[in-house]
């Protein structure tokens, strides 16, 4: 409700209309699993689909209203499919002024934007959506004749929502420090599961089993369980693949805990222990983290991290002669991007790669306490001819979920290990 007033406020008056996701078919008469929408349930807690809200922000003739369309109760849906709240009980646990039946929403539309001068909504994230929205303005305008008048202007709502979800709250923070605590158990296991001859998807299956024992609704993404040349491709999921000895495991995986996130990479020995050369590549890229990590603190903007992870990387590909020339020379040239491609992080949230922008007015925009993002370095080297073969088919990358705050960073996801020697020991 107090997000729900947060974004009233910052309305210059009108209606804003957020549906939640809808219901999508897999295949014939098969679903895939449900998610709400982010936006939707950030201002609703409201978990059900088939719904919208609606806020009528104030004016100088009403104050706000704050209004909920969703479901009517059904016995007999409720016998196949469980409880559904439907409009009255949903109003009053929810704390909304209003609630109606889903049905009612072509109905009362026209009603609620008439006189309105603005419509909020997620312009351009559904075709069908901004159809509908364009024909209840249109049958407000049909009766322009009879004196109403219909809004005349449609701003983006996510704008302002953005903005209030990079800014995490302490219930949010509650939620993302278990999401994390969660992901990093499911790591600890599935490096402790991992021995040569399984199979990648046999390790993916330790993961889940963590996540959902725990409480955790799904993985916040597909997981990434890569066994040695895998893990150089930045987007592996097939998890098909047998795990040999002598091989590096990366795994990407993170739970989603009540609609929030957490991401989390480790890298490491299938057999237990590191060669010298995966060594070397693995502490290079954990030293990249730590050097990014150190800059995680308000006071420095979102691109401080990457630069320094940057620096650290092409020293260390000039120290091992995967790059030629001076570290500058390899950072102004981009060199480097032969064997790291990405950028060091993202904002996370309800959404893995959570909203907000990264530059403000054209420049990377300033860290502050509450914003919550990873810090994931890697190095990637594929076999080529000026690449020196010992490091050939070497995949790494490090990812941590940190949050920004007044003192400094909080790292949410210690629980898991990352030092050599701390792995090592685990998998023993
Ligand atoms: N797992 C997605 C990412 O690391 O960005
Ligand atoms: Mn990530
Ligand atoms: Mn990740």
């Amino acid at each position: 409700m107090i997000r729900r007033r947060q974004l009233a406020l910052k309305m210059k008056g009108g209606v804003a209309i957020i549906p939640t996701a809808p219901e999508r078919l897999r295949n014939r008469d098969a679903h895939y699993p449900y998610r709400f929408d982010s936006y939707f349930y950030y201002l609703t807690g409201f978990k059900e689909p088939e719904a919208v809200l609606v806020i009528v922000a104030a004016s100088a003739k009403a104050p706000a209203r704050h209004i909920l369309f969703c479901r009517t109760k059904d016995v007999e849906r409720e016998i196949w499919d469980g409880f559904r709240y439907g409009p009255s009980q949903a109003r009053e646990t929810f704390c909304f002024d209003e609630a109606y039946a889903i049905t009612l929403l072509d109905e009362m539309l026209p009603q609620l934007l008439t006189g309105q001068s603005v419509v909020y909504s997620a312009i351009g994230h559904d075709a069908a959506w901004d159809q509908r929205i364009a024909g209840w303005i249109n049958t407000v305008r049909a009766q322009s004749r009879s004196g109403v008048t219909a809004p005349h202007e449609i701003s983006d709502c996510r704008v302002l929502l953005d903005e209030m979800r990079l800014i995490k709250d302490a219930y949010e923070l509650q939620t993302m420090r278990r999401a994390a605590e969660i992901s990093a158990q499911a790591h600890c296991f599935a490096m402790k599961a991992t021995k040569p001859g399984k199979f990648e998807y046999e390790i993916e299956a330790e993961l889940l089993h963590v996540f959902r024992r725990h409480g955790a609704q799904a993985p916040a993404y597909t997981s990434i369980v890569a066994g040695g040349a895998n893990a150089c491709i930045l987007h592996y999921i097939d998890n098909t693949a047998q795990l040999n000895s002598g091989d590096l495991l990366l795994i990407d995986a993170g739970c989603e805990l009540d609609g929030y996130a957490s991401d989390i990479t480790r890298t490491f020995p299938i057999n237990g222990r590191f060669t010298p050369a995966q060594k070397d590549i693995y502490e290079l890229v954990l030293a990249a983290q730590q050097a990014a990590i150190d800059k995680a603190r308000s006071g420095n903007t979102w691109n401080d991290p990457h630069q320094a992870a940057l620096r650290v990387l092409a020293q260390g590909f000039v120290d091992f002669g995967l790059c030629q020339g001076s570290v500058d020379a390899v950072l102004e040239s981009e060199d480097y991007r032969r064997f790291y491609m990405h950028r060091t992080g993202h904002w996370l949230g309800m959404d893995v790669h959570d909203v907000g922008e990264y530059k403000q007015l054209g420049e990377w925009r300033m860290l502050q306490a509450g914003m919550t993002l990873t810090v994931e370095p890697g190095c990637y080297i594929r076999p080529a001819e000026n690449v020196p073969q010992h490091f050939w088919d070497i995949g790494v990358r490090i990812e941590d979920d940190v949050l920004i705050t007044p003192e400094g960073h909080e790292i949410l996801t210690v629980g898991v290990p990352k030092a050599v020697r701390e792995i090592e020991e685990l998998m023993q």
